[in-house]
């Protein structure tokens, strides 16, 4: 299929793809709170020709187009939910949702693939097998919305799966791909440490909890430079140390957590364990004792090379070599590793940054925006991926 077809259909629902983006923009909902949102994008996909639309959990729509002859099951997925940040920026289809807004470009997200799903239902008599669009709520809090789709089956019988996540670090135009670890597992983990609080001046009287914990602090960093293969890419951060009252006054417990961040899942009981025996020992030794809880959250976003081929051939025949960046791994978190632990596939990231246009903020901004052009972009790259990934 050449590409001049599909430059005729992008161009007909380009505007309006603009105007879902902009409403989805203007009513941004929470994790799990996306109502509105699931409604909207129900009754967007039940206005197009074949498609089969359902609610496999409360918030997350799927619509299975199915085509008039057998083939291989693809899935795209987009995330549809939004951040508690107030929106900053001067637009006309600026949040209306107070201390809610779409820092992070997922209204865009849905606006491709709802563009993307009325283009291939319009095409069905060429679909070969089914294109499977899931429109994903809740990626932005743990435990996210993916696994919980995942379990309601709509992975069953899938064969691929691609997702795109619109990229401000990146220029409009660039599509950044990466073959094996993209995104991290963002785990988390907290611990108490409780020693026996008394007088700052007395601490012979005491188990000083302060000292102690921060003892603990220093020596979980040794396991990421000490323990682990040097060749892995693992961060171990404490993000937050509350403990104490005054200054005469040691205290009785100190609370610490922060996050681990692994591009191998199955380094994940390792590091576990390592804490724990770190903390385990530090405590003991100055005779305090400790609670640890470790919560592993989704896994790292892993990219099979061949279907990644397949979606670089697709940059290369829309937009020429000069379009394809390598991406790095980053080690932000991404719950689509639910379902790519179903099917094999690839996540990759489609520019919309633009200084001119100050879309160059950082994600969860409260100046985030995307350039609108990089969502006719999105959809070029789901349309003729979808033909290629099928044949
Ligand atoms: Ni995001």
């Amino acid at each position: 299929m050449k590409n001049i077809e599909f430059d005729h259909l992008i161009e007909e629902v380009k505007e309006e793809v603009i105007r879902w983006r902009r409403h989805l923009h203007e009513n941004p909902e929470l994790s799990f709170q996306e109502v509105k949102t699931s409604q909207y994008i129900y009754e967007t996909l039940q206005s197009f020709d074949n498609l089969e639309v359902s609610r496999p959990t409360k918030t997350s729509v799927m619509a299975r187009l199915i085509g008039t002859r057998p083939g291989k099951v693809l899935a795209i997925r987009a995330d549809i939910d939004a951040l508690p940040i107030q929106e900053e920026n001067r637009v006309s289809y600026a949040s209306k949702n107070p201390g809610v807004m779409h820092a992070c470009g997922h209204d865009g997200h849905t606006a491709i693939l709802l563009g993307s799903a009325k283009i291939l239902s319009s095409l069905q008599q060429r679909i070969e097998g089914e294109v499977r669009f899931l429109f994903q709520h809740a990626e932005e809090l743990a435990p996210g919305g993916a696994q919980e789709m995942v379990g309601a089956g709509v992975m069953k019988d899938v064969d691929l799966v691609i997702g795109t996540h619109l990229w401000s670090p990146l220029e409009t135009g660039k599509i950044g791909l990466a073959a094996g670890p993209v995104m991290a597992s963002p785990d988390t983990f907290s611990m108490t440490i409780t020693g026996q609080g008394g007088h700052a001046g007395l601490p012979h009287q005491t188990i000083d909890t302060i000292a102690t914990s921060a003892q603990v602090v220093t020596n979980l960093q040794h396991i990421v430079s000490r323990t682990v293969d040097p060749l892995e890419n693992v961060v171990l951060s404490i993000t937050k140390f509350t403990g104490g009252t005054a200054l005469n006054i040691i205290p009785d417990t100190v609370e610490i957590a922060g996050t681990v961040r692994l591009l191998n899942a199955e380094l994940r009981s390792e590091i576990q364990e390592a804490m724990e025996r770190v903390i385990k020992g530090i405590t003991e030794a100055h005779g305090a004792t400790y609670r640890f809880t470790y919560e592993a959250a989704s896994d790292p976003v892993v990219n099979e090379p061949k279907v990644t081929e397949v979606v670089e051939d697709t940059v290369f025949e829309l937009f020429g070599e000069d379009a394809v960046v390598r991406v790095r791994p980053n080690m932000g978190g991404e719950d689509f590793s639910a379902f790519l632990n179903e099917a094999p596939g690839t996540y990759f990231f489609t520019g919309s940054g633009n200084r001119k246009l100050e879309t160059d903020y950082p994600h969860h901004h409260p100046r985030f925006n995307i350039d609108e052009s990089a969502l006719e972009i999105g959809m070029k790259m789901f349309v003729r991926a979808t033909f290629k990934l099928l044949a």
